[in-house]
């Protein structure tokens, strides 16, 4: 029903991308959005062997034969090395994965213009998650296929410019030659053909696939996210210089409390470790770790299986549009 450059490019039905999600974004939530039609993702953050993370790329090869993306987050990180990087750029050459969304350094500079050329040859497509204009021309001068524009909205670590999703991508649209995909407040259909009018090429999203039956996650959290507001999500970590938006906890408060008096990452650091979040995804305890979703919980109704919410949103987006269209006089 969609074309567009993003469907163009891998052969997909549906121009849906999954964004990476440390801790859920695994085999069964990827497979199964690529298998409806959409782009799963797998973020390499998840494993620290080889042996892990080639397994895992394995595995979701066995669940579906669609393409699917692999998340690289080259931010600071006490259990990711520079040696993991190396590690999962080797192994997605030799999986000649379909694509590989990076965020955080751009890839050129974390691993340097090598990385780029090794992937490029084994017909990997590159995607930056970026902020700015001025970070999405950098990724598009050093080879990139595309960006991943995502706007203040988003779940994760926006970046600090504060930039709308709605301001965001008209202006990468306009700046640049790459296809954009529109990341940030996107979780339905209205949403979907509101980037795709801006000229966004696809949307990513990631809370929404929270809120999935094929997600790993405690259900309390799928019932938190159909239950909270757009209002409920906040940002923090200014203070140390790595932004981030997560649902209002306690925790949330707490960690803001710290900032607010000066704390620093050592004060900080206990509350927002890797394990934390881990454990609270797990058993379901929204008020112990932040967890990072975007404001787009907002739109969040229901729980739903990949499959139907991508038919939903499909359908959907295709009735925005053609009622869009209505609304011009010839
Ligand atoms: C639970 C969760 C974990 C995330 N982890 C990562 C990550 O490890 N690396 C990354 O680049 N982005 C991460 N993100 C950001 C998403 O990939 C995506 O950019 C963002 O969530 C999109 O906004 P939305 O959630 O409102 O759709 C995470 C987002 C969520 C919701």
């Amino acid at each position: 029903m969609f074309k567009t450059a993003i469907t163009e490019m891998f052969g997909i039905k549906c121009p849906i991308i999954c964004g990476a999600m440390m801790w859920l974004s695994k085999p069964p939530l990827c497979a199964a959005i690529s298998n409806a039609g959409g782009m799963g993702n797998l973020t390499a953050g998840n494993y620290t062997t080889e042996e892990e993370f080639r397994g895992a790329i394995q595995e979701t090869r066995r669940r579906t034969d669609k393409p699917f993306m692999v998340n690289l987050t080259f931010m600071p990180s006490v259990r990711i090395s520079p040696e993991h990087h190396q590690m999962y750029i080797k192994v997605c050459a030799e999986e000649k994965v379909a694509g590989i969304e990076v965020s955080g350094t751009p890839l050129d500079k974390a691993a340097g213009m090598g990385a780029v050329e090794a992937l490029k040859k084994a017909g990997v497509k590159l995607f930056h998650k970026v902020g700015a204009v001025r970070h999405a021309l950098h990724a598009q001068k050093a080879g990139y296929d595309g960006v991943y524009a995502a706007g203040i909205e988003e779940g994760g670590h926006p970046l600090n410019d504060d930039v709308t999703t709605m301001v965001l991508i008209p202006r990468m649209v306009e700046s640049l030659k790459i296809p954009v995909v529109a990341v940030g407040g996107i979780a339905d259909g209205r949403t979907m053909a509101a980037a795709l009018t801006l000229g966004a090429q696809a949307v990513m999203m990631a809370s929404r696939f929270i809120a999935t039956q094929e997600c790993v996650v405690h259900d309390n959290i799928k019932q938190e996210l159909v239950k909270r507001q757009e209002y409920e999500t906040i940002l923090f970590g200014k203070s140390i210089g790595l932004q981030g938006r997560a649902l209002k906890s306690k925790v949330i408060e707490e960690i803001l409390a710290i900032e607010e008096k000066g704390g620093g990452v050592k004060e900080l650091f206990p509350l927002m470790s890797g394990e934390r979040i881990k454990e609270a995804w797990d058993k379901g305890h929204v008020q112990d770790a932040p967890l990072m979703v975007g404001q787009s919980i907002g739109l969040i109704k229901n729980v739903l299986s990949c499959k139907e919410l991508l038919d939903t949103m499909a359908k959907e987006a295709a009735e925005c549009l053609a009622k869009a269209k209505r609304m011009v006089q010839a």
